[in-house]
């Protein structure tokens, strides 16, 4: 296809994703190693509530007020109204068995609980089912600044309150199953950028000017300001494009994209799985 042809660089090892190359380093933090899960997890109302020491409860909260305070006027309306339907406070860590039950009434989507980084095949199972896997567990004190390993703070955070929103949830689960029907390298290679421009490092452009609605910015302290500075290259979304932009996992975002709407989002999605065959 001669889009392809315009924007497949063809400049890399296609079998491996940014996390695998990564993974195989030495001294890799065994965190950021996926797991297969070999068994089943707490789902929805049998997800029970952590013991937490009071420091879990305080990095949360730390955390918490720290983004919040960036947050008007930069992330969107739809994520900031998902922060209040689903009572997001930085009192404590928020109850996943709450979140999954809210979810649950709005959207149709539950939550499971998972012990870290999981396969991708094993993550987007979950989500092909409109269950939103999450962790429990929050970062160390000494890791407010980063993390590089997931956590609840990222999770609930950053990925929850957009999923409240019906169009953004529609886009997530078909995207899911989209990916599991996906076989070639290259073709799973697309997806995954796709999915770090849009679900981790989106941007939604309004009347005025873009907001944020990627998790990967709204729980970053650093992301959250550089993403919308003169610093970071902005382009329209284009699904093509997206696919064929490689990304870097461990630095601040130099380029990104803004979609037009959470419904463009979902049917331009729609379009170019048809378009690539992936829908069948
Ligand atoms: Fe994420």
């Amino acid at each position: 296809m001669a889009a392809d042809k315009e924007f497949d660089r063809g400049d890399e090892d296609v079998t491996k994703s940014a996390y695998d190359k990564y993974a195989e380093q030495e001294d890799v933090d065994p965190r950021c190693i996926p797991i297969k899960l070999d068994g089943p997890v707490p789902e929805h109302d049998a997800i029970e509530y952590p013991d937490y020491p009071a420091h879990d409860h305080e990095t949360w909260s730390t955390l918490y007020m720290r983004q919040a305070e960036q947050l008007p006027g930069r992330a969107c309306e739809e994520y900031l109204e998902g922060m209040r339907l689903l009572g997001l406070t930085p009192n404590r860590i928020p109850v996943l068995r709450d979140i999954s039950l809210t979810l649950n009434e709005m959207v149709g989507w539950r939550v499971a609980r998972i012990p870290g980084l999981l396969d991708t095949n094993d993550f987007f199972s979950f989500m092909a089912r409109a269950h939103f896997p999450s962790t429990d567990y929050i970062r160390q004190p000494h890791e407010i600044e980063y993390t590089p390993a997931p956590d609840c703070f990222h999770d609930m955070f950053g990925h929850m309150p957009t999923l409240t929103n019906p169009f953004f949830s529609k886009f997530f689960q078909y995207f899911a199953q989209t990916f599991l029907r996906v076989s070639d390298p290259l073709d799973i290679r697309r997806l995954e950028r796709f999915y770090w421009f849009t679900v981790e490092f989106g941007l939604i452009n309004t009347s005025i000017g873009p907001r944020i609605y990627g998790a990967g910015i709204l729980s970053s302290p650093k992301e959250v300001l550089h993403s919308l500075s003169g610093e970071v290259e902005v382009i329209d979304f284009h699904p093509e494009r997206l696919g064929a932009q490689e990304y870097e996992v461990w630095h601040l975002q130099p380029l990104l994209f803004a979609i037009e709407s959470f419904e463009q989002l979902e049917s331009e999605f729609r379009a170019w799985a048809r378009l690539k065959g992936w829908d069948s």
